[in-house]
């Protein structure tokens, strides 16, 4: 069953490069209702946690040493067909392949560093925003 909920993170890369506003911004004017949000920094714990899908993969040690190097804005977002719509906003891994206008496009400098983080399912979504929220966080 479809839900109306996704989740993000705004990655280390484009909180140093100062873009946390400007997504934010295009974010709410796509549709997105913010129900959760907090500024952290990922634990290598964590990090190792959240992409445990990829463990395998030949990237995952600098996915885990960038993703936990900052800060990152973690935020649940509202809004109908919200997985698929936000996947959409966001744009293809590799910002080089991403649609004029998406948010990697607009922000991310390379596939390690594509500026954001959208979940690939509803199961993933609600998973994801458990992982970071606890249910009196979620408005
Ligand atoms: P993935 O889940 O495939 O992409 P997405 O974030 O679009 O759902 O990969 C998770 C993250 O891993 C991706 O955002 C950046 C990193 N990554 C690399 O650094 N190199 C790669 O070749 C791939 C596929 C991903």
């Amino acid at each position: 069953m479809a839900t109306n909920r996704t989740f993000t993170m705004i990655k280390p890369d484009a909180v140093e490069n100062g873009h946390i506003g400007a997504i934010l911004e295009k974010i709410t004017a796509a549709g997105f209702k913010i129900v959760a949000m907090k500024f952290t920094q990922l634990s290598t714990r964590d990090a190792e946690e959240f992409y445990a899908i990829h463990k395998e993969r030949p990237f995952f040690g600098e996915l885990v040493e960038f993703m936990t190097r900052g800060p990152i804005v973690a935020a649940i977002l509202e809004k109908e067909n919200a997985v698929e719509d936000f996947r959409t906003l966001i744009g293809a891994t590799n910002p080089a392949e991403a649609a004029e206008g998406t948010i990697r496009k607009l922000y991310a400098t390379s596939i390690g560093e594509n500026a954001v983080h959208g979940s690939d399912s509803d199961e993933n979504a609600a998973i994801e925003g458990a992982f970071h929220f606890s249910g009196r966080e979620i408005f």
